[in-house]
């Protein structure tokens, strides 16, 4: 090593540390510290205050088309004040390190990274979680993902992504909480504590990033990056809620969206940037684009040049561009002719610096980036055991024929048989940040746990059956001798988990390959057989649901997922997950969501003619919203209201008794919707506004009792405000799944008719 390394080498080791106590002395020297933002704000050069607009991605992770950058080098020139897809202490250490000594004024870096479903230790997929229907252990999910990344040196997550779910040929539904606006705004709500924590400046705390705003969900066929034409009312009722309870709920970060609102792509977008989210909404944090989506401004054909498009994505309200280098490349010219004011440039810059400070990372920025704290913390044990639990809580039993599950515990002879039945990396998802399929328990490996317990002389025979793609009929002809010898099958089937996520779209929601072959010939035997799928959107299954006897859906369930599964098959856990999206019969019958709007013509239970619907097919999905089974039974009462009268800005308290009638302990989801029966627009035919979780044992009664406020019952208005109506009759609907509701009328009175009448 020479001196001059060796000197840099010592800086690095022994000096460091302590940079962080230095800023902070001297800035503390200098001005108070709710101040130290204006400070350092007042110190910059343009070219320093653009270098914080920039966000570069690292090679820890490839999550866009391209990659092009030394992290290294943009820290140095000053044109990095955030880097992601980065992540390690030791590394992150080093990045820092690099940015508090040798740049000019020592700002510490965002450091982000896409963690969906956790970092090392990972959960359920995001849908999987919202058909869990339970927002404290997603919010434990979070924090526990929070601690493994920041732990890591990151310190901003790209996470929750929020749009709404309602066309599953797109793959990116796996990513979000389905197709209800209010389960999908009160699971946001829990995402963004659960990562930001009590304090965001906790060395376990990350800000959180909401995406991609907006209406990101709103494709066209299903179709990746592309914008649906879309209405004010379905923008403001249906896409726009989870953020706003996100905005709501302080998350610090909103990314601004690839695709188009009324041709206005979401990074340029000032209506929604400016207008909604800061003026209406208060929102007082960052917008960062998405990968590269300034620049393609010039693509989305708004603008002509790379200066025009830094131009309007900036003045529109994207603080930071992603990735793109047109701000680094754009903007000082721009400000220096007067087509963007340093002023805007100033606040951007404020918000971001701001950021750092509630991070905490002007005080130490090496907090999160402590070796021994990741090696303790990363992939713990109990953060295993809670993936565990929520990915039993995510598994929705579809069917379940003569009470084919749970399989008895004391079987001699089990068949395992699928191409996912052993498969790693599937388990473990598409958006798998730091997650490592050796560690994954996979679907045969967690029978082989259960059974080594439970069943020591259980004869546990696997075949793969082929490959997603393909099964040759050598290959199914060897599951099926294995599935004639067993007393139980386990056929586990689905989609590559490449086939679900970013860029990941299909025309098709098939089982893929041939799989039906595969499943056909096995079923045929006539054994007590389940499938378990593995998918990250609803399939188009129904041949499968008329030929198997057992479905339980598993989505990527994580980490511990395969343990989880078989711990249902084998009576060990009770499944308890509800849909949070509707599984079509058929692609045809897409778009199919549970809250559509009534027509003149509603369609019967029997095909008639002059209703709405199909020649070919019948109007009900295959599974409705809200769908899950149990291993027991549940009887419901009709809901009750604790007053006949809502008033304004009242609440009245929905009771719904609940009685296990069935062997087992089970989980009742006890699901509210309601439906005005009259008002100025034509309401859905059923919103969901609530729901209990009541757990009984056998023969146990119980109550569900589910408060509904005046606020719950507010929609669009015409004039362009959310009211609730001006009065009048409100169904009140409860059931455990969006279909067999049992319905009570609740009148809503906002003025006093007494008073009113007597004036
Ligand atoms: C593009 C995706 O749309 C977004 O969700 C993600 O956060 C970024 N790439 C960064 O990886």
């Amino acid at each position: 090593m020479s001196p001059v390394s060796r000197v840099r080498s010592l800086v690095r080791r022994r000096l460091a540390p302590l940079a962080g106590l230095a800023i902070a002395v001297l800035c503390a020297g200098q001005a108070p510290a709710g101040s130290r933002v204006e400070d350092l704000l007042a110190k910059m050069t343009l070219e320093e205050k653009i270098g914080q607009l920039n966000l570069v991605s690292g090679h820890h992770a490839v999550t866009g088309p391209y990659t092009r950058s030394d992290v290294r080098s943009a820290i140095l020139k000053g044109e990095a004040g955030a880097l992601f897809n980065v992540y390690g202490a030791e590394y992150t250490r080093g990045l820092q390190e690099m940015a508090v000594w040798q740049t000019r004024l020592g700002i510490p870096l965002l450091l982000g990274f896409d963690v969906l479903h956790g970092y090392r230790t990972i959960f359920p997929v995001p849908l999987a979680q919202a058909a869990s229907w339970d927002l404290e252990a997603i919010e434990q999910s979070e924090r526990i993902s929070a601690t493994e990344a920041s732990a890591a040196g990151v310190n901003w997550i790209f996470s929750p992504m929020v749009d709404m779910s309602r066309d599953p040929r797109w793959g990116r539904v796996v990513e979000g909480a389905g197709e209800s606006a209010w389960l999908g705004s009160r699971i946001a709500e829990a995402r963004v504590r659960g990562l930001q924590g009590k304090s965001l400046a906790a060395a376990d705390s990350v800000a959180a990033c909401v995406k991609h705003f907006a209406a990101n969900g709103a494709t066209e066929g299903g179709r990746e990056y592309s914008g649906g034409d879309i209405s004010e009312r379905a923008l403001r009722e249906t896409q726009l809620p989870p953020f706003k309870a996100s905005v709501e709920s302080g998350a610090r970060c909103i990314m601004s969206a690839f695709n188009a609102v009324d041709g206005v792509p979401g990074v340029a977008n000032d209506r929604l940037l400016r207008d909604i989210l800061r003026r209406e909404w208060g929102f007082r944090g960052i917008v960062v684009s998405d990968f590269g989506a300034v620049e393609e401004l010039t693509v989305h054909g708004v603008a002509d040049t790379a200066t025009d498009a830094a131009r309007q994505a900036f003045r529109a309200g994207t603080d930071i561009d992603m990735e793109s280098r047109t701000y680094v490349s754009q903007l000082a010219a721009l400000v220096r002719s007067n087509a963007v004011p340093i002023s805007e440039i100033d606040d951007a810059v404020r918000r971001i610096l701001q950021l750092k400070e509630d991070l905490g990372l002007f005080e130490d920025p090496y907090r999160r980036s402590v070796p021994a704290r990741e090696a303790s913390l990363v992939g713990n044990g109990s953060h295993f055991d809670a993936a565990r639990t929520l990915a039993e809580k995510s598994m929705v039993l579809l069917k379940n024929e003569r009470n084919t599950l749970p399989f008895p515990i004391a079987v001699k002879r089990v068949a395992v048989i699928g191409p996912l039945a052993d498969a790693k990396a599937d388990t473990l998802g598409p958006w798998a940040a730091n997650g490592q399929p050796e560690d994954a328990v996979t679907l045969l490996g967690g029978i082989r746990r259960v059974l080594k317990v439970m069943a020591e002389d259980a004869d546990i025979a696997f075949s793969s059956g082929g490959s997603i793609d393909r099964s040759s009929p050598a290959d199914i002809a060897a599951a099926v001798k294995i599935a004639a010898r067993a007393d139980v099958v386990v056929l586990a089937l689905g989609e590559r988990s490449t086939m679900s996520g970013e860029s990941a779209s299909r025309a098709s929601l098939d089982l893929p390959g041939d799989q039906m072959a595969l499943a056909r010939a096995v079923l045929a035997l006539g054994k007590p057989t389940a499938v378990v799928l593995f998918n990250g959107r609803p399939l188009t299954i129904e041949d499968l649901d008329k030929e198997a006897p057992a479905i339980l859906e598993a989505w990527y369930p994580g980490s511990a997922g395969g343990l989880a599964a078989a711990r249902i098959l084998f009576g060990l856990a009770e499944p308890q997950g509800r849909l949070p999206m509707t599984f079509p019969r058929s692609v045809g019958q897409i778009p199919i969501y549970f809250d559509q709007r009534p027509t003149g013509r509603p369609a019967g239970d029997q095909p008639k003619p002059y209703t709405t619907g199909y020649q070919d097919v019948g109007p009900r999905p295959l599974y409705s919203f809200g769908h899950g089974l149990t291993y027991t039974s549940f009887f419901l009462g009709a809901p009750r209201l604790d007053q006949p009268v809502l008033k304004q800005g009242g609440a009245v308290t929905v009771s719904v008794d609940v009685m296990n009638t069935g062997p087992r302990t089970g989980t009742a989801v006890v699901q509210l919707y309601i439906r005005h029966k009259v008002a100025k627009v034509s309401r859905p035919v059923k919103e969901l506004k609530g729901f209990a979780r009541v757990t009984l044992p056998p023969g146990g009664v119980g109550v569900a009792k589910i408060p509904l406020a005046e606020g719950d019952l507010a929609f669009w208005q015409p004039e362009g405000r959310f009211a609730p109506p001006e009065g009048g009759q409100i169904s009140v609907m409860t059931g455990l799944d969006s279909d067999q509701l049992k319905a009570t009328v609740l009148e809503y009175q906002p003025r006093d008719v007494t008073r009113q009448a007597s004036n």
